[in-house]
């Protein structure tokens, strides 16, 4: 295959990032609404990539690898991420009602350290439009769907706003994630913490045994993380993860540490969420704490600092069963996918 990815990467990184993801995004959805490009990519692309088949969640996944949340925030584009060759999507994060989130600039590059910094803030375009954007793919493909809440929601009141998010989108999603661990929202985090967590558990599960009932069909519901947790709180989360009998984890979202020297790279005194690179270690050691709470009971979606296959690799004997890419994908390009499938044991 050669590297078309290079020469266009120069030409994305000459752009501000927000302006190059938006860019980037409408081409990919624009190609893979062409469909004897679709045709292509089946058979030069993704049917010449490994498969490496894994149940999880009580799903059939053709690979482990999946695109990260925070990508296609919109599920503008899933025809053409599908045809990259992903083992599933996870789409959004879509709050109930749109939202611009922060204002611009709110994404920077830290491009030696190939990481990013993002305050966007749950730019959304509401659930309306994503399910009417999600109507109209037609790729076979296993999707996430990952809610969230709307800034102006108090807190007191998020429940609401995640029940709104996981009915309408029960039946389109293979999976659900409850997003509580954006660092670009107000008090989000502190949705983890042991009596609000509780209380959110319990209400998405009694609704998903309700919707369940209603549409004969079980969608699991995952919780995602954040990477900046001390060992009490992994095990605090891990217990209600258990007792609530949640069907999966998303581990980790962005971080606001910096493990970074702030010399080399001015833009980390940005405000925002870490991802990247210098995020691995960190999600790769909450990964293996959790994993040693919770054992084989759910499974671990494994997510941040993927950039190769080595460090896919560490995520998964941390404990993940599934693993997501976000900033690497931005760095290395589709080859990256190839890079890890090809590299994957059997
Ligand atoms: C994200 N991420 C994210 N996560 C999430 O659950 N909902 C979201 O809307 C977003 N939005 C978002 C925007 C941008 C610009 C970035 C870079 C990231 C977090 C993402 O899904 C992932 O958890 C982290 O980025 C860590 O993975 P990588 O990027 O190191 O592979």
């Amino acid at each position: 295959m050669p590297d078309w990815y290079s020469p266009l990467r120069r030409i994305l990184f000459n752009l501000d990032p927000e302006t190059a993801h938006r860019i980037a995004l409408v081409a990919i959805g624009t190609l893979g609404r062409l469909h004897p490009l679709n045709q292509y990519m089946a058979d030069a692309w993704r049917g010449t990539l490994p498969a490496h088949p894994v149940e999880a969640m009580g799903l059939h996944f053709p690979n482990p690898l999946g695109l990260a949340a925070g990508l296609d925030k919109d599920a503008t584009a899933v025809d053409g991420l599908a045809n990259l060759g992903f083992g599933f999507l996870e789409l959004g994060t879509v709050t109930p009602l749109p939202q611009y989130g922060n204002p611009r600039p709110r994404m920077f590059r830290l491009t030696g350290a190939q990481a990013l910094i993002n305050r966007m803030g749950f730019n959304s375009a509401g659930l309306n439009r994503f399910l009417a954007n999600l109507d109209r793919h037609c790729q076979q493909v296993r999707i996430g769907i990952n809610i969230g809440k709307n800034a102006a929601t108090p807190n007191a009141q998020a429940q609401r706003d995640y029940i709104t998010g996981l009915r309408a989108v029960y039946t389109v999603a293979d999976y659900v994630t409850v997003n509580i661990s954006s660092p670009n929202t107000p008090g989000l985090r502190d949705l983890q913490e042991r009596q609000a967590l509780n209380q959110l558990l319990f209400s998405l599960k009694d609704e998903q045994a309700k919707l369940a009932d209603c549409h004969g069909r079980y969608t699991p519901i995952a919780i995602k993380i954040a990477p900046d947790l001390d060992e009490e709180a992994i095990a605090q989360i891990a217990d209600a993860l258990l007792v609530h009998g949640v069907d999966g984890v998303v581990a980790t979202n962005t971080t606001t540490t910096r493990p970074l020297d702030p010399i080399r790279y001015p833009e980390s005194s940005q405000a925002g969420g870490l991802s990247g690179a210098p995020l691995a270690v960190l999600s790769q050691q909450v990964i293996a704490k959790l994993k040693s709470y919770i054992g084989n009971d759910l499974p671990i979606i494994g997510v941040g600092g993927i950039t190769d296959a080595a460090s896919a690799q560490a995520m998964l004997l941390a404990g993940a069963s599934l693993i997501q890419v976000y900033t690497g994908l931005i760095y290395q390009g589709p080859r990256l996918i190839r890079e890890i499938l090809e590299t994957l044991e059997q």
